[in-house]
C-alpha cells in the first residue's frame, strides 16, 4: 500500500486534545491495513510564537509543502490575544492558507439524526439538513491592502478586495460541486452596497452561463443569515467570500447541534488542509471535555478529498453516527450527561474496528 506522509499541526487550546483523538483514528486505520499513513508534527499559532517567536515557522511551512495533506487542530490563545497582528496566533493560520493558496474552503453542514434534539431549531426545520458552504479563503477583507492604523491610532482601516480571477476560480469549483449535488446554488454577497460584491455577482453569473443546468440564485448576506435560521433546507450549496463565509458557517453550525460537529477542508490545486471550524476554546482547554468529532470528521474529509478514498471516509462517518445513536455525547451536546473527549475518541475507534 502506498505510504502517505501527512503533517499534524495541533496548535493551541483544545487543539492538542482533539488531535490526539484524530491520531487514534489514523492509527486504527493503519493497523487494520486500510491505509498507510505516516505523520510528523510541527508548531503553528501561539505554541509556535512561544517556541520559535513566530506564529508560522519556516520549518512548519516547508514540512507542509512536503506533505500530501495537513491536519490542523486550532489556533488562538489568551496570552497572545493583544499582540500586534504579526505576532498573533491567527496570523499563522492565515499565512499558511495564503502560502499554500488554499482558496477553496469546504464547510459541510449536516445533521446526525441523533442530534435532532440538540439543534437550536425545531426538528422539522433541520431533519435531513445537508448544506455545503463554499467559502473563498485567501482574499477579501482578510488580506486586502492597504490595512492598518493611522499614526496616533485614532482610526483604522481594512480593504475589501476581490479580483475577477479570484472569484472565477472559486465560483467554478462551486458550480462543479453543485452539479454533482442538487444543482441549486446560492451565491451570497452584499451587492446592494459593496463594489466587491457587485463584481462578485457579475463574475458568478458569467461563470453560471457555462453551467445552465445549475439553478443559480443570489442573496444578500443579511438575508442569508436570516434565511439560515428561518428555513435552512432551502439551501444546498452556498457560495460566498471569505468574511461572509466565516460568519455564516459559525451560524450554520448551530443548526447541527454544536459547533464541535463541523469539519472543513481547505484546498488548492496541490494541497489540502483539514481542520474543525471551531476555534481553540481556551476556556475548556485541558478539561478533556471538548468534542473531538469535528476534528475526526476532518480526517474523514482528508480521506475523501486528498486520498480520494470515499470508503474510509464513510466508515469514519458511519462509526460516528453509530456512537451518537448509542446515546454517547460530549458536554457541548449534553451538558448534564456526557462522556469525555478521550472516551468519545475510544468509542469511535472501537466502532471503526467493527465497521471495517
Ligand atoms: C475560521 C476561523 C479563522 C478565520 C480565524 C481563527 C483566523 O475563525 O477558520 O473560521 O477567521 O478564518
Ligand atoms: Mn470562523
Amino acid at each position: 500500500m502506498k505510504s502517505e506522509k501527512i503533517l499534524i499541526l495541533p496548535g493551541d487550546g483544545v487543539g492538542p486534545e482533539i488531535m490526539k483523538e484524530a491520531i487514534k483514528i489514523i492509527d486504527t486505520l493503519n493497523s487494520s491495513k486500510m491505509c498507510n499513513i505516516e505523520y510528523e508534527s510541527a508548531d503553528i499559532g501561539g505554541v509556535a510564537i512561544d517556541n520559535h517567536n513566530t506564529p508560522l515557522p519556516d520549518d512548519t511551512l516547508q514540512k507542509a509543502k512536503a506533505s500530501s495533506s495537513i491536519l490542523l487542530g486550532a489556533v488562538g490563545t489568551k496570552k497572545h490575544e493583544s499582540n500586534l497582528n504579526e505576532m498573533k496566533p491567527e496570523t499563522g493560520l492565515l499565512k499558511i492558507r495564503k502560502n499554500l493558496d488554499l482558496f477553496i474552503n469546504i464547510r459541510p453542514v449536516f445533521l446526525f439524526d441523533a442530534l435532532l434534539e440538540s439543534s437550536s431549531l425545531k426538528k422539522e426545520y433541520v431533519t435531513g439538513l445537508d448544506i455545503i458552504i463554499i467559502r473563498e479563503l485567501v482574499s477579501d477583507i482578510y488580506f486586502g491592502e492597504p490595512r492598518g492604523f493611522n499614526d496616533d491610532n485614532t482610526s483604522a482601516f481594512n480593504t475589501m478586495r476581490y479580483t475577477k480571477k479570484e472569484i472565477e476560480r472559486i465560483a467554478t469549483f462551486a458550480f462543479e460541486l453543485s452539479q454533482k449535488r442538487s444543482s441549486n446554488l446560492t451565491s451570497v454577497d452584499k451587492a446592494n452596497v459593496l463594489e466587491t460584491s457587485q463584481l462578485w455577482r457579475k463574475v458568478v453569473s458569467d461563470i453560471g452561463e457555462k453551467y445552465k443546468s445549475v439553478k443559480l440564485s443570489h442573496m444578500y448576506v443579511d438575508n442569508a443569515a436570516m434565511q439560515l435560521v428561518r428555513s435552512p433546507k432551502q439551501f444546498d450549496v452556498l457560495l460566498t467570500g471569505n468574511i461572509f463565509g466565516d460568519i455564516l458557517s459559525d451560524e450554520a453550525s448551530m443548526l447541527t447541534g454544536s459547533i464541535g460537529m463541523l469539519p472543513s477542508a481547505s484546498l488548492s490545486s496541490k494541497y489540502g488542509m483539514y481542520e474543525p471550524i471551531h476555534g481553540s476554546a481556551p476556556d475548556i482547554a485541558g478539561d478533556n471535555t471538548v468534542n473531538p468529532i469535528a476534528m475526526i470528521l476532518s480526517v474523514a474529509m482528508m480521506f475523501e478529498y486528498t486520498f480520494q478514498n470515499k470508503n474510509i471516509s464513510s466508515i469514519i462517518r458511519n462509526s460516528i453516527n453509530d456512537v451518537l445513536n448509542e446515546g454517547a455525547f460530549t458536554k457541548d451536546l449534553s451538558p448534564n450527561d456526557y462522556i469525555s473527549t478521550s472516551d468519545m475518541g475510544n468509542k469511535i475507534v472501537n466502532q471503526i474496528k467493527k465497521n471495517v
